[in-house]
């Protein structure tokens, strides 16, 4: 089964932009490490970055039919924009959102998340480590699907 981790505007910048509130990981140290525990477990992940709405939609869209599952931080667009939560319901697929600041102790325009009632669930406030907690939680999602579609084939057989 194929992860989809897609980050959103700046977080390129990762390890030099705010340190106090982002901390000094970089993106691709972060992605490193999610590699690391996909391939433990036995699953493809593939890692896109976008500055750009649109294309964070496209490649929502690519995932249908492609990847089993959608980490994502859509980062500034989280607060604004309904065509990623559109693209998302389409793609109709678990989806964990994750940001690494708490969202919900900074300013009053960022507690609110366009994409949160969309998703699986929402990770905050954990630093670059709400990474590995989303990678956790898909990998236990997308095992339950699995068993749920062994169970159902082996039903069918009978
Ligand atoms: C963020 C929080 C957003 O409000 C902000 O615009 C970001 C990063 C986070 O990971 O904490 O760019 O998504």
């Amino acid at each position: 089964m194929k992860i989809a981790v897609i980050q959103g505007p700046n977080l390129n910048l990762l390890g030099h932009r705010e340190q106090n509130v982002y901390g000094v990981m970089k993106l691709e140290e972060i992605h490193t490490q999610m590699e690391n525990v996909a391939k433990q477990n036995g699953f493809e992940i593939e890692f896109f970055q976008s500055n750009l709405e649109g294309e964070i939609v496209d490649r929502i869209q690519e995932c249908i039919g492609d990847a089993d599952g959608i980490i994502i931080n859509p980062a500034a667009y989280t607060h604004t924009s309904i065509a990623i939560r559109d693209a998302i319901v389409a793609a109709n697929m678990p989806v964990v959102e994750v940001h690494i600041s708490n969202i919900h102790r900074r300013e009053d325009f960022r507690s609110k998340s366009m994409i949160a009632p969309v998703t699986s669930g929402q990770i905050v406030g954990f630093g670059p480590f709400g990474y590995h907690l989303a990678m956790i939680s898909m990998i236990q999602i997308l095992g339950e699907i699995q068993a749920a579609r062994a169970a159902q084939a082996k039903q069918e057989e009978k």
